[in-house]
């Protein structure tokens, strides 16, 4: 049986604001009789960088397409920057920016040419779409690249495009699904330190899921492990790692501490941790 546990004696990092921006009750996802997300219930501070975790099909880009509005819950409620999900989508999608795990650049046009389609979508009056454009792209440095076409881009720099796609309109709550899936380490680290410069420079608050666990004990001031729809603990990485009075304790020593190494696919999580670190080290 999964045990649930809460570790909250999290305390806000200096120049936090303590109010919510992220909030869940009961949110739940189901596909016919398949149960994705079972009962979240989260919140976000403003300006946290939070990070939902967890193997392949545990429910994290459910999560994140309900948070959108993008997929409609089956039962409960989420509210993002007071706005409610399901009432007030309109208002939810003005707040919000969203990478999702899928492609969403275009190869066959240029880096401009697809922040400029971005630009229009959210309504950024045509005499500041330039000035809007050329900051991003600075800040992504992207800039010597922005007339290439995408498709000859690295996969690091496509998705850097496609971050600064999502923040054009300075959202307040960015959600990133999987940023570094598939980069070489490289690209991942630069994306985690555009994720921290995003917080830092403009107090963006930052919704990222990953199934990297060492990564998001990096940039994550609080995670939730999610597994099989549920969320099995929250708290920040420091605190979930001291709960479990071990030396050197990781996240994934948290998650099977946790989950008590359920089986996933046919294939403990221990034994996918120890494959994929073999893995890395081997380049
Ligand atoms: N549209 C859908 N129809 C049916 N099942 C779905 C659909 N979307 C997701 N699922 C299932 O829900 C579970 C969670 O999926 P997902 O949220 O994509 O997981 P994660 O992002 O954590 O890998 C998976 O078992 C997936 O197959
Ligand atoms: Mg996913």
């Amino acid at each position: 049986m999964t045990r649930r546990k809460e570790i909250e004696h999290y305390s806000a990092p200096p120049g936090f604001a303590d109010n919510i921006v992220l909030e869940t009750h009961g949110l739940r996802r189901r596909f016919d009789k398949f149960i994705a997300v079972d009962h979240l219930d989260i919140s976000v501070k403003q300006g946290e960088v939070f990070g939902l975790l967890g193997p392949n099909g545990a429910g994290k880009s459910t999560v994140i397409k309900m948070l959108t509005t993008l997929l409609p819950p089956s039962d409960g409620r989420a509210t993002l920057a007071g706005y409610d999900v399901t009432h007030q989508p309109e208002n939810v999608r003005r707040c919000i920016g969203y990478v999702p795990q899928a492609l969403s650049a275009d190869g066959s046009l240029t880096g401009y040419e697809n922040l400029l389609i971005f630009a229009k979508l959210y309504n950024i009056p045509s005499k500041r779409r330039e000035r809007c454009i050329q900051d991003v792209l600075a800040f992504m440095g992207l800039q010597d690249v922005q007339h290439r076409l995408v498709r000859a881009y690295s996969g690091g720099m496509i998705r850097k495009l496609e971050i600064a796609q999502s923040i054009l309109h300075q959202p307040q709550i960015l959600f990133l699904d999987e940023p570094t899936v598939g980069l070489d380490p490289i690209a991942r680290t630069a994306v985690w330190q555009l994720v921290q410069q995003l917080r830092e420079e403009f107090g963006t608050t930052i919704f990222l899921t990953t199934h990297f666990l060492e990564e998001a004990d990096n940039v994550c001031h609080r995670v939730a492990i999610m597994n099989q729809g549920k969320v099995i603990v929250t708290g920040a990485p420091i605190d979930l790692k001291a709960s479990l009075n071990k030396d050197n304790a990781t996240l994934d020593d948290v998650f099977i501490h946790y989950t008590g190494d359920q089986l996933i696919s046919g294939v403990s999580y221990r034994e996918t941790a120890r494959n994929r670190r073999t893995a890395q080290r081997l380049g």
